[in-house]
């Protein structure tokens, strides 16, 4: 028929926004695509629970196979986060020959290239732009915008509960634990927030930008960590003395075909672009050897914006249907892998 039906795994704060603004852009995508999205099939926890969202009762289901299985879908966005469950749902959308869209940067940051790989042999699509930067397309910016530079240099301001933190202790003086728990009501903490402030969840966005940015097999456990939790208001006014503001900065480095890549509170100079990234907000600083300068600003997390980069994805899948042909964000690593400060 004259539609692509998309199944969901998930209906959380991110998936009811997909469904909503799935409804509100129909006009746009019909005319991009020649032809209406819409949702056949939603996997659910619990199918009492009120979302604020109108669906049709009869596609929300409990069982996964229901969703994975449906003949009419052809595209899986999954939006239920975790990992284990996940990569065992998005490898059998792939044996059922089903497209995915993912926004789980825990589990693409740690098998990304397994579900890559499982995706190519199974002549599928696979899409996360959702899981690095919530609404800011950096991943297309990297891959499509980019993609005829040589990369050398990534800093990042990827996590927004960090950004909130750091921005309210600095410019208002509130406290460590007073900052956290607001960025917690207000919906962009993880549920455990450890991995916030620990610098992990950044540490994520950093591996999953590096293997794309840089085209070389990076893992998680490349990536040097360092968190916020120990930061006091003390060490925020020293720096504010001399100029400097404190960020939770993601850095990459590639030079001489070897990668520096770590995570760590970072003094910038008042006067740099990312110093002025405040509250939840999160960017993305990228130099390449021919563009220069790049920077890219905006909201890295929250139920429309991430939505917005889903949606996207999805858009780009039906254009790879209809053209025939199978598209991904990450390409056989060109480089081989080589840490900077380790043996050669
Ligand atoms: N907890 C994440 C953040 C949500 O604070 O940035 C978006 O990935």
């Amino acid at each position: 028929g004259n539609n692509v039906s998309v199944g969901l795994l998930g209906l959380g704060v991110v998936g009811s926004g997909v469904v909503k603004l799935i409804e509100d852009h129909q006009e746009k995508l019909t005319h991009q695509l020649g032809l209406d999205v819409d949702v056949k099939g939603i996997l659910v926890r619990n199918l009492e629970k009120n979302r604020g969202i109108d669906v049709d009762p009869t596609f929300l289901t409990t069982n996964p196979e229901d969703v994975l299985h449906n003949p009419e879908i052809d595209i899986i966005v999954e939006v239920m986060g975790g990992v284990e469950e996940a990569r065992e749902y998005i490898l059998k959308a792939f044996a059922a020959k089903k497209h995915v869209v993912s926004a789980n940067k825990d589990l693409v940051a740690l098998h990304g290239p397994e579900l890559q790989e499982a995706a190519s042999r199974n002549n599928c699509d696979f899409y996360y732009e959702a899981s690095v930067a919530g609404g800011i397309p950096i991943l297309r910016g990297i891959t499509d915008g980019l993609s005829s530079d040589h990369i050398r240099k990534i800093m990042g301001i990827v996590n927004g509960t960090t950004n909130y933190i750091l921005t309210k202790m600095n410019n208002e003086g509130i406290s460590y634990e007073t900052a956290l728990k607001q960025a917690q009501e207000l919906g962009f903490a993880e549920a455990d927030p450890t991995s916030d402030v620990e610098g992990l969840d950044a540490a994520r966005k950093m591996a999953i930008l590096c293997r794309l940015a840089f085209s070389m097999d990076v893992e998680l456990n490349d990536v040097e960590v360092k968190g916020i939790s120990n930061i006091s208001l003390e060490d925020l006014n020293y720096g504010k003395q001399l100029g400097l503001t404190m960020k939770l900065i993601g850095y990459a480095d590639f030079s001489n075909r070897k990668l520096d890549v770590n995570v760590k509170p970072t003094f910038l100079s008042d006067s740099h672009p990312l110093a002025s990234v405040n509250n939840e907000y999160n960017a993305v600083y990228v130099y390449g050897e021919a563009v220069g300068e790049t920077m890219f600003y905006g909201p890295g997390a929250g139920s429309l914006p991430t939505a917005t980069a889903i949606l996207s994805d999805v858009v780009t899948v039906i254009k790879n249907m209809q053209l025939g042909v199978t598209g991904n964000q990450y390409l056989e690593p060109h480089f081989t892998k080589k840490l900077k400060g380790s043996a050669e």
